[in-house]
């Protein structure tokens, strides 16, 4: 039984904590992922769920297209913004303040829906995917990314094992009309604290039909 402090880990309190410090937590670079699946793409709205410092928003704005950026820590959509307005493309971004487990768009849609190692607690991102489908417009992309469970994750904590997902573990909640165009985990060589090593993203690019 794990205890209490593990599951706060994945909470906004802990987020805002994380983000109140002085050096950037993320390197304000785009996904890989990411880059590889919407380059293709025809710019137009772009919803980025669990934004974190902004680096995929302003790659996507970057790339023409007009784009919100949703994250439960207000933390970190403080920095986001900020970052957004220094790289010259805050007119191009707007921010919410939202929990993807509550998230309701209400009507509201976009051509691209995004979301990069949110990672909601006990096997949480089904749902969440479920959610941010009924977001994307006919003929509109979801791209969801994230930890896939492997050795090199042994040590981690059974929260943050259960917090993992193949990507094949998201397509039944993907709702009709929706085509699975990438199911796969993707090798990817990062390098941390000296060492490099390869982990796998979960990667689930879907097309809902027009
Ligand atoms: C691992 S970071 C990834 C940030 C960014 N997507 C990236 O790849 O650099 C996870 C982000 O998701 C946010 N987050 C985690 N759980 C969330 C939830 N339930 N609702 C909204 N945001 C959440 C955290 O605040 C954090 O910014």
């Amino acid at each position: 039984m794990e205890n209490s402090r593990a599951t706060e880990m994945f909470e906004q309190p802990a987020w805002d904590e994380r983000y109140s410090g002085d050096g950037k937590v993320w390197s304000g670079d785009p996904n890989p992922q990411l880059v590889a699946e919407v380059s293709g793409l025809e710019p137009g709205t772009a919803l980025d769920v669990g934004s974190g410092e902004g680096g995929d928003v302003i790659w996507l704005a970057r790339q023409g297209w007009r784009v919100t950026g949703a994250d439960f820590s207000a933390n970190g959509l403080a920095r986001a913004a900020a970052h957004a307005e220094a790289a010259g493309v805050g007119d191009h971004t707007e921010w919410w303040q939202v929990d993807a487990r509550e998230f309701d768009a209400d009507g509201r849609t976009w051509d691209l829906v995004t979301t990069h190692f949110l990672h909601p607690p006990d096997a949480g991102m089904a749902a969440v995917t479920a959610r941010l489908a009924a977001a994307v417009a006919p003929g509109g992309h979801l791209l969801v990314v994230g930890h896939a469970p492997s050795g090199r994750h042994a040590q981690m904590s059974e929260s943050h094992l259960r917090a993992m997902f193949l990507a094949a573990d998201l397509v039944p909640a993907l709702p009709e009309g929706f085509e699975p165009l990438v199911v796969e985990q993707r090798p990817r060589t990062v390098s941390r604290d000296g060492e490099t090593f390869e982990i796998d993203d979960s990667t689930l690019l879907a097309r809902r039909a027009l």
